[in-house]
């Protein structure tokens, strides 16, 4: 729908008609599903919502819902169908589907169900078929009720964007007019609404999110807003750098650059389990932002970057448990702030356009994730101020050369790690006894699961040569090839 420029969000199967009438859509889509609508469990539909009068379309499991809800059948005894299967439409009626004006009368489209709806509800038609289904796809235009067996939201249905579309501006009447310009005008004004002539903290990481949502604010309230930014030395190389740039000089925000690197060095003195670091560079996080949130006295309303996949998480009730880190963002509860969060209605991607649009530098927008406890959790073992500078150097040559192979992008992460071990080496006829550095690439949708990425061996192969000759105290490079599971992405 978004890519199509209308607005959609996601709400679970439970709403209540009465709740979706209060929000008045434009129109409702219900999506595919695993299970099947015959058996017990099987998750329904307020039936009060198809006397809504409000246009819907039925995809997959929405479909057979619609024609079970409304009186027609599905049964499962067929042999069901599964990826390309070749879509004719049918005209039994009085004219073509207005779902199918800009599609041919015969295209593939993607399947994926075992059950088949057999007999369309009182007062529907057919409009498409395929080979072992009789009902492909079904319409009552009256009443403003679709449906279709297939994905057409997948890219291997043809035209399916179109058929999608179809729906979207001719039945519900949409105009594409969301756009990241009305995105960022509409959160601009939602948040002088919200904030009014109050002041405004915001904690930068040198992430996307919050350099996003740093800079929408800042659009919508200018000088109330002031950014803190805790450098915790267990950055990148030349991430801080970055933002004091981005942030003071292109944008003109008011900046709080609190150097926090030896503190945090301190507290991490001999610590070698991960877990303890992560819990410890946590809470030196919280303490340092609180001291300087404190400095900044009257401010009542903080920034955070939460994007709707976290709000879509925590709101649906079938929603599977998600991994959660320990995001050294999190700050305790008792902070008396007011929460602002002009990215909650935002996916990735969105946020990506939003930030290219608002002029944020290509090497913040398109950063690649990177943990809270940052470098500490990529050098095993203790964590001292000349093994950060290691790190950071080997790392540095590790982000140049996959961008310059034009590779960054298309990697989850890529990234060095330091390992606790000596190897001996031989560097100008002497003996050396000095560390390996291993590079980590990932490709991966979420984290969850990842794949090691199969790096071209030229890439490789100046990624060792350089490490070793430019980062003293390196005398060899590995690769890890391992995925996810068994490993994690992080080697602590
Ligand atoms: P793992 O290592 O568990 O990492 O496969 C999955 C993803 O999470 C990131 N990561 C973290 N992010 N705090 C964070 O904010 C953490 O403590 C943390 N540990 C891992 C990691 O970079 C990867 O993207």
């Amino acid at each position: 729908m978004r890519e199509a420029h209308v607005y959609s969000e996601i709400v679970p199967h439970t709403v209540t008609a009465a709740e979706i009438a209060a929000r008045r859509p434009a129109g409702l889509i219900l999506s595919g599903g695993p299970k099947s609508v015959n058996v017990e469990g099987a998750p329904l539909l307020d039936p009060a919502v198809y006397e809504l009068g409000v246009p819907l379309l039925g995809i997959c499991y929405g479909a057979q819902l619609l024609a079970r809800q409304l009186g027609g059948t599905v049964g499962g005894g067929g042999r069901g169908e599964y990826g390309r299967t070749p879509l004719s439409l049918t005209s039994d009626g009085p004219a073509p589907s207005v779902l199918f004006a800009a599609v041919p009368p015969a295209f593939d489209v993607w399947m994926s169900h075992f059950d088949a709806i057999t007999a369309a509800p009182p007062g529907f038609r057919a409009t498409a078929v395929t080979a072992d289904a009789p009902i492909a796809a079904l319409e009552d235009p009256a009443r403003r009720l679709y449906g279709v067996q297939f994905h057409p939201e997948v890219a291997h249905t043809h035209g399916g964007q179109e058929i999608l579309k179809a729906f979207l501006y001719e039945v519900c009447g949409c105009r594409p007019a969301w756009t990241m310009t009305s995105v960022i005008e509409s959160s601009v004004r939602e948040v002088r609404a919200q904030v009014g002539a109050e002041r405004v903290i915001c904690g930068l990481s040198g992430g996307v999110d919050s350099a996003v949502a740093a800079a929408l604010v800042h659009k919508a309230v200018g000088p109330q807003l002031t950014c803190v930014f805790v450098d915790t030395g267990l950055l990148r190389a030349g991430e801080a750098e970055q933002v004091e740039t981005t942030f003071r000089e292109q944008f003109n925000i008011d900046l709080v650059h609190v150097k926090a690197a030896d503190r945090f060095l301190a507290a991490l003195d001999d610590v070698i389990d991960p877990e303890r670091k992560r819990k410890i560079i946590g809470e030196t996080f919280i303490r340092v932002f609180e001291e300087a949130a404190a400095d900044l006295g009257d401010a009542r309303f903080l920034v955070q970057g939460t994007l709707y996949p976290d709000i879509i998480e925590s709101g649906t009730r079938d929603a599977a448990k998600i991994k959660s880190h320990h995001n050294v963002g999190g700050l305790p509860e008792d902070m008396q702030f007011e929460l602002v969060e002009p990215l909650r209605n935002l996916f990735k991607d969105e946020v990506r356009a939003v930030g290219e649009e608002l002029g944020l530098p290509e090497e913040i927008v398109w950063r690649q994730p990177f943990p809270g406890p940052g470098l500490a959790v990529r050098i095993v073992g203790t964590v001292t101020a000349e093994r950060v500078a290691l790190l950071q150097s080997a790392d540095a040559i590790v982000t140049e050369e996959i961008r310059r192979a034009g590779l960054y992008r298309q990697l989850w992460q890529s990234f060095a790690v330091l390992p606790v071990v000596h190897t001996v080496g031989v560097m100008g006829d002497e003996r050396t006894f000095a560390h390996p550095i291993v590079i980590r690439a990932v490709t991966s949708d979420d984290a969850m699961t990842a794949d090691w990425a199969r790096l071209p061996y030229e890439v490789l192969e100046r990624l060792s040569t350089r490490i070793i000759n430019e980062v003293p105290g390196v005398n060899r490079v590995a690769y890890d090839i391992t995925s996810k599971p068994p490993g994690t992405i992080e080697w602590e």
